[in-house]
């Protein structure tokens, strides 16, 4: 490990400390791996999970529906809770008490059984009928005791489809919910939350959390001091400051997962060019210039942006 007086690292949190005072290769090990930030909306959402989870067996049982743009934290909550409660294998029966699929983009029934036994890890005989694959899915589900059933990517198998199909799937969750008497979670954008809302009977039967796109004010603003308190980076970032995430949001429009990628290659930055702080870099004089001007036109301030050029080895 490289020396690094601890007392300097008060801008992070305790194990981003330990994190700070690795060789810099390792940093950016760590910087580009996963993580998981618990923002207000994430643990309302979680809270909201575990409340369903623990629901007990009713005639209608209560369902989700997770809504939000794509790439903006929705499948790290499913995720996230998944992991919460994980698979466990007894003697001979393995207990899946959250199970996940996800909707491939042309799906139909069939292929809507044949992710889910896939997801179970029941071995797939080929050009099985439909009522079959429907009875074998019905009783693995109820033999690995799955308590809640999380679709993703729902709105694959609702939007843009015709009503003929639309309904068919629709049918489905209903036959579902009935059959097995436990919450199902469909996640998915806006066009997943119309089609459950053109179904009387299932619009008041999925409850909506949405995690809309991030805008500037105090949500973001903490969101950006979590990710700064994060990185392991040996000096303080300015990232946390408003003109910085106003730049931040105009650059990623507003998605978690664009503001992490923009982030992550600031971080990797300030380590490979020894800066040690996160700076907004542009690869080129010319692109910061623009980048400046931009900013003016728009009566953004750039004096308090720290930003640089850097040169890019990274990807
Ligand atoms: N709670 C979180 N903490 C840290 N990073 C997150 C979090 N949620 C999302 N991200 C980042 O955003 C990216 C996109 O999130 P994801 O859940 O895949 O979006 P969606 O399912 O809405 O398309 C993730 O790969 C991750 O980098
Ligand atoms: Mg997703």
């Amino acid at each position: 490990m490289e020396e690094h007086p601890p007392e300097d690292l008060a801008h992070l949190h305790v194990t981003a400390q330990t994190a700070a005072r690795l060789p810099g290769s390792e940093r950016m090990q760590r910087i580009r791996g996963d993580r998981w930030i618990g923002y207000p909306r994430a643990v309302a959402a979680l809270d909201r999970l575990e409340t369903l989870f623990e629901w007990p067996t009713t005639q209608r049982m209560p369902n989700l529906l997770l809504i939000g743009p794509t790439n903006n934290g929705k499948s790290m909550i499913i995720e996230k809770f998944r992991r919460q409660h994980p698979p466990s294998s007894g003697l001979d029966e393995e207990q899946i008490p959250v199970l996940t699929l996800q909707m491939p983009s042309d799906p139909s029934v069939i292929r809507f059984y044949v992710a889910l036994l896939s997801a179970i890890g029941a071995p797939l005989r080929p050009r099985q009928r439909l009522a079959d694959l429907e009875q074998l899915a019905l009783a693995l589900l109820r033999r690995v005791e799955v308590r809640m059933l999380v679709i993703d990517e729902l709105h694959n198998v609702l939007a843009g489809r015709d009503s003929g199909s639309r309904r068919e799937f629709l049918n489905l969750l209903r036959f579902l919910g009935n059959e097995l008497r436990i919450p199902l979670v469909g996640v998915g954008t806006r066009e997943a939350y119309l089609a459950i809302h053109s179904d009387a009977q299932l619009e008041n039967r999925f409850e909506p959390i949405t995690l809309p796109l991030w805008v500037e004010g105090q949500e973001t603003a903490s969101l950006l001091a979590s990710f700064a308190a994060s990185f392991p980076l040996r000096s303080p970032s300015a990232i946390t400051t408003a003109d910085t995430a106003r730049y931040l949001l105009a650059r990623s429009e507003g998605t978690i997962g664009e503001l992490t990628r923009l982030l992550t290659e600031a971080a990797v930055a300030a380590v490979d060019s020894g800066e040690e702080a996160e700076v907004l870099w542009c690869r080129t004089p010319d692109s910061l210039e623009r980048l400046r001007a931009n900013f003016t036109a728009r009566g953004i301030p750039t004096t308090t942006l720290s930003l640089k050029t850097v040169p890019a080895p990274f990807p």
